[in-house]
């Protein structure tokens, strides 16, 4: 019987190079503070209980993205995520989703880390645009990009999409997301080149309008507009 001042955070664990398969391990904490986040509640199993637990963090303030991982049922990033507001005091959490795990919960993000090489994330002048000299914006096409720049690349998009779990190649919601960022913007002369990387069979086509990935987005973000707006761009640019 669990007393009201601990909570139980139930952790996957796996090291492939020893454990034949993944299992979950139960770790018992003080649950005295009303913000004790679940990132405090990995570093305390790890500096206290445990310190062979393997997980991923850095700016512990919402901005880097990289301790998003799957807790009581979303995607969502441990720094952020108060236990008082999961309602339960069993918290379980598991590894971000559709990549390799390394160990615990630190996954092999190479893929994901791929897909945005790929949609080339910076300005490229194209044909339409000159190399030099200030490429000048309107406060109204800047607000066109603020609505899109925010991605931290978290990965949580990617992981609760169900068509990246089923097409490995399938471009997937962040890069939709981050590719449209390019194609919305006044300074960038590469629309052309951009629309043709979305417009082939791993690209917006594949989309099967779950909304998975704007549900989980912890900056508010859209990804499932930007497939909606870059499939009317395909449709007027490219058909
Ligand atoms: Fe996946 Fe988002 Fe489309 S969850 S299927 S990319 S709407």
């Amino acid at each position: 019987m669990m007393r009201k001042d601990t909570v139980c955070f139930n952790v996957f664990r796996f090291h492939p190079d020893n454990d034949k398969k993944p299992y979950f391990q139960k770790f018992e904490m003080p649950f005295t503070r009303k913000d004790l986040t679940v990132l405090e509640g990995l570093y305390y199993i790890q500096n206290r209980l445990d310190n062979s637990l393997a997980f991923r963090s850095s700016c512990r303030a919402g901005i880097c993205g990289s301790c998003a991982m799957h807790i009581n049922g979303k995607y969502r990033l441990a720094c952020n995520t108060l236990v008082s507001k999961l309602k339960s005091n069993t918290v379980t959490i598991r590894p971000l989703a559709h990549m390799p795990i390394l160990k615990d919960l630190f996954v092999d993000m190479k893929p994901f880390w791929e897909k945005y090489e790929h949609i080339k994330p910076y300005l490229m002048p194209g044909k339409s645009l000159p190399t030099t000299g200030e490429r000048i914006q309107s406060p109204g096409e800047r607000a066109k990009v603020d609505i899109l720049i925010d991605c931290i690349l978290c990965a949580c998009c990617h992981s609760s999409c169900p068509v990246t779990a089923s097409h490995e190649k399938y471009l997937g919601p962040m890069a939709f997301l981050n590719i449209d960022r390019f194609v919305s913007d006044t300074r960038d002369g590469a629309k052309a080149e951009r629309l043709a990387i979305v417009n082939d069979e791993h690209g917006v086509w594949r989309c099967h309008t779950v909304f998975n990935c704007q549900e989980v987005c912890p900056k508010d973000l859209d990804p499932s507009g930007s497939i909606a707006h870059l499939k009317m761009e395909i449709v007027k640019n490219i058909n």
